[in-house]
């Protein structure tokens, strides 16, 4: 009994929480994601016991070309793979390739509220267009969209996951798979599930797009991370500036060239590119040469890396 007692805490004190995340295979990744998604994964799985995992039946949802759909996939796996995922240390699959996802999502359905769904904001936000579009309220919305977050809370019972990470959009979708593992627990009145945490990833870089908003797909304001060298250069001579001529002295904290460099850069070369910039006499067609340099230099064996990978 006391050594059992032992085993059981020596188990506690190294086994790691389980964090999870869903990936959605949406094609081309930028240094938006890089920073905002990946990088801090990526970090977690030091702490955590790491499972993320590529969700392509959330994605066939919205996406029902299988051409494009298998393609974004490869290139998403690919992608993290190439900007550091370890799959010795992290467990990387993906979604369609473990069947008890599934069936789990079966069994879930029966516990989970219509009227429940009938809240999630994504499904919300389909019936509000349609309703301000005059279309009838259910056009074009599939049941795959209207039960996603019974998929999702499946991906992440299924593994008794402890922490979820994910960005505040997701955080209701949490919510509603811990409203689902308790009413299973308050059905067979004992702790079955474990009721998973999210973890809201605050302090990640906010990265500014070439037109200065948030880098985002939907703004077409990415700068790509895998793309050719040269689209890469060109991609960053596109970012939008003001007018001030080559002699004025330009404040490095209000540019998003700066604050672009600064996520490349070194502390010495951050210091020493303000001081031109305050200085004067640099255009911003250079500082965007000095910005593509950083930028090239680190994604450089990433693009190398998902090139040998994607053949
Ligand atoms: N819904 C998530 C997104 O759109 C992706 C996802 C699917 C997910 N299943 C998950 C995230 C489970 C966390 C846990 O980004």
């Amino acid at each position: 009994m006391a050594i059992h007692f032992v085993k059981k805490k020596i188990n506690c004190l190294i086994m790691k929480k389980i964090s999870l995340t869903g990936i959605k295979p949406t094609g081309d990744l930028h240094i938006g994601n890089y920073f905002g998604a990946i990088k801090p994964a990526l970090e977690l799985a030091n702490e955590y016991d790491a499972r993320y995992f590529i969700a392509d039946y959330h994605a066939l949802n919205s996406m029902k070309n299988p051409k494009e759909l298998n393609s974004s996939i490869r290139q998403v796996a690919a992608g993290w793979l190439a900007a550091g995922l370890d799959p010795e240390k992290v467990i990387f699959y993906r979604q369609s390739s473990i069947p008890e996802i599934f069936e789990l999502t079966t069994m879930l359905m029966a516990f989970t509220a219509k009227g429940l769904m009938n809240r999630a904001h994504a499904y919300k936000a389909s019936v509000q267009a349609n309703n301000e579009n005059s279309e009838d309220c259910d056009a074009g919305i599939n049941m795959g969209l209207f039960t996603y977050p019974v998929l999702m809370a499946a991906d992440i019972i299924i593994f008794d996951s402890d922490v979820v990470p994910v960005g505040k959009d997701q955080v209701q979708h949490i919510e509603m798979a811990q409203d689902i593992a308790q009413s299973v627990n308050a059905n067979y009145g004992k702790k079955i599930l474990k009721i998973p945490q999210a973890a809201v990833q605050e302090n990640v870089a906010v990265v500014p797009g070439l037109d200065g908003r948030k880098m985002s797909k939907s703004y077409n304001n990415v700068i790509p991370l895998f793309a050719p060298e040269k689209t890469l250069q060109k991609t960053i001579l596109r970012i939008l500036t003001n007018s001030q001529t080559v002699e004025e002295p330009k404040d490095p904290e209000t540019s998003q060239i700066f604050l672009l460099y600064k996520l490349f850069a070194d502390e010495n070369e951050q210091a020493a590119l303000a001081a031109r910039y305050r200085a004067g006499g640099m255009g911003w067609g250079e500082a965007k040469e000095e910005l593509f340099r950083v930028v090239n230099r680190c994604l450089t064996p990433l693009r190398e890396k998902y090139d040998a990978i994607i053949g």
